[in-house]
């Protein structure tokens, strides 16, 4: 079944949390932009981003890339915003079948304060607030605090996806495969981590009942190719195959 999006405007949803605020990417966020995706790790665990990332591509993204995948229904790209200011990027893609995938990164100037994690949680609940099926979240197999974020989102893991992975050069990292299934139960009881209240300008998510009935997915790793999200990168489209 895909997403229930009937009355959704993607190209203004917002989403809530304790302490983020997750929107559409702006023009006037290109020099934040721009500034995080210098960062070497960024650089080398987010496979949509070009590199060297330079200012055209910062502008390319919060003008035109971000806002027609928003437009075009492909995904949910957005800025991460705590206190007013940027610090980070996290998206959704919309896979088949009412299947999303979540990705992230943090600015260097705002990490281990937990916000990757909270901005996935809430892109989690909002996802199945929206009827998601399932999300998928995948990382390099080197990447272990993109891992940790995964587990403490409440993701579980499923295997490793050999060369899962694309990057814009053409080469494959091997991809260490998370996913958290909605179970058969109303979605609205489907958030992982108990404590995150939210909004979304589509739906009170704070009417979720924050209990963790999670049916975690024993699909076979490897079997399911996706599109990598795209935070700040060249388009979702880009790692479909
Ligand atoms: C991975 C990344 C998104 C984490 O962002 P963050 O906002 O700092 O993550 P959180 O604060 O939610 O971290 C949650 C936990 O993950 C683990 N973790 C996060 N960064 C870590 C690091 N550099 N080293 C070891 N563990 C780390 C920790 O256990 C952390 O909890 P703690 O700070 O209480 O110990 C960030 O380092 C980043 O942007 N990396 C480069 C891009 C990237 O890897 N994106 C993901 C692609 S799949």
């Amino acid at each position: 079944m895909p997403l229930e999006l009937t009355g959704v405007d993607l190209t203004t949803e917002e989403i809530r949390t304790d302490r983020l605020l997750l929107r559409p990417p702006r023009p006037d966020d290109e020099d934040a932009v721009l500034r995080a995706c210098q960062d070497p790790d960024v650089l080398r665990w987010t496979a949509s981003l070009p590199d060297p990332y330079t200012r055209d591509d910062a502008r390319a993204w919060v003008r035109d890339i971000a806002p027609g995948e928003r437009a075009g229904g492909k995904g949910l790209p957005c800025v991460v915003e705590a206190a007013g200011g940027l610090v980070g990027s996290a998206g959704l893609v919309f896979l088949d079948a009412g299947r999303v995938e979540v990705g992230y990164w943090t600015a260097p100037w705002a990490r281990r304060r937990g916000y990757a994690t909270e901005a996935t949680v809430a892109l989690v609940g909002w996802a199945f607030a929206h009827a998601a099926e399932g999300v998928l979240l995948r990382a390099a197999v080197g990447n272990t605090a993109s891992q940790e974020v995964a587990r403490r989102a409440g993701f579980r893991p499923d295997g490793v996806q050999h060369g899962g992975i694309r990057r814009l050069d053409g080469t494959r990292l091997d991809a260490a495969v998370f996913r958290l299934e909605r179970s058969g139960r109303d979605a609205e009881t489907a958030c992982p981590v108990s404590g995150h209240v939210t909004h979304s300008k589509s739906h009170d998510m704070c009417r979720l009942i924050i209990t963790p009935p999670i049916r975690w997915c024993g699909e076979a790793s490897g079997s399911h190719e996706a599109a990598g999200c795209d935070v700040a990168g060249r388009g979702a489209d880009r790692e479909r195959r």
